[in-house]
């Protein structure tokens, strides 16, 4: 990892990478914004989770107003089966060396500022010496999804993972390169919850790269030239973005 890159950041916040000793506000703070979701949204972990991504596999960094923890967001290098490198098999070179943006909480509070997509970038930021990154999200979390593809992640698959919940799975590679599909190629519009139609689209080589419609809808493009189905989505027009 690198050293810390400095963040923009909204007057009264602080950025400061979180030790050992921060385990319980990051604790309080995930249980708070779980309470309110489905299980099936965001897992809930235990403290022994965010543990050990801090003793010896990875990096939690935090953003604090007054000394408390209003948002975090964890980095996880090593990564098992569970941690699902193999989440992205098919859609990456094979041995792509890779790091997990492994989880992000922002206190109710302290919504719409951006923070999340903050701490994604110094993330990102944070992951020198790797080819890439990737995150799951749920197709029931169009906020997050937002941000992620907002970072310029792109959606690649959609996998049944963890203890058997639909995440989509999100990729960048690093250094950031540009989006392999033109915006002028083909699209196609799929409401988030038509779980077959992005299974169908993603296993023909389709990439999803936006929401669209309110945060309904993820756009998907193909690479012109590439094999692909015609997909059974909606095919897509300016003004499905707004
Ligand atoms: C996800 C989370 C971290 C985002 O917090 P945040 O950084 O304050 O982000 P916001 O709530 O402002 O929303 C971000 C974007 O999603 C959009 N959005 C929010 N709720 C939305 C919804 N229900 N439908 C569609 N879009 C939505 C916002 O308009 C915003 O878009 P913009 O950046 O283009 O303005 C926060 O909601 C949270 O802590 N959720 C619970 C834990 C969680 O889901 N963690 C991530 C697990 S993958």
């Amino acid at each position: 990892m690198s050293e810390s890159p400095v963040i923009d950041l909204p007057a009264g916040l602080q950025l400061r990478m979180l030790q050992d000793g921060d385990i319980d506000s990051i604790d309080s703070l995930h249980r708070l914004v779980t309470r309110s979701l489905d299980e099936s949204v965001v897992r809930p972990v235990s403290k022994d989770y965010f543990a050990r991504i801090l003793q010896d596999n990875g990096a939690i960094a935090g953003l604090e107003a007054d000394g408390l923890l209003v948002a975090y967001g964890a980095l996880q290098c090593k990564l098992d089966e569970y941690d699902g490198a193999s989440f992205l098999e098919g859609r990456t070179q094979p041995g792509l060396q890779l790091y997990k943006l492994a989880g992000s909480s922002v206190h109710p509070d302290w919504r719409g500022m951006r923070l999340q997509r903050r701490l994604i970038d110094f993330r990102c930021r944070l992951a020198i010496g790797v080819q890439g990154v990737f995150a799951t999200v749920s197709p029931d979390n169009p906020a997050s999804l937002s941000n992620f593809l907002g970072c310029g992640f792109q959606v690649e698959a959609l996998r049944r993972v963890y203890s058997g919940v639909m995440r989509f799975v999100l990729f960048k590679s690093l250094p950031a390169e540009a989006l392999p599909v033109p915006e002028q190629g083909e699209c196609r519009m799929v409401p988030l919850n038509k779980i077959d139609e992005h299974v169908h689209l993603l296993a023909s080589g389709w990439i999803g790269d936006a929401l669209g419609q309110g945060g309904r809808m993820l756009r998907y493009r193909v690479a012109p030239g590439q094999v692909q189905s015609m997909g059974r989505g909606n095919s897509c027009r300016r003004s499905d973005l707004s």
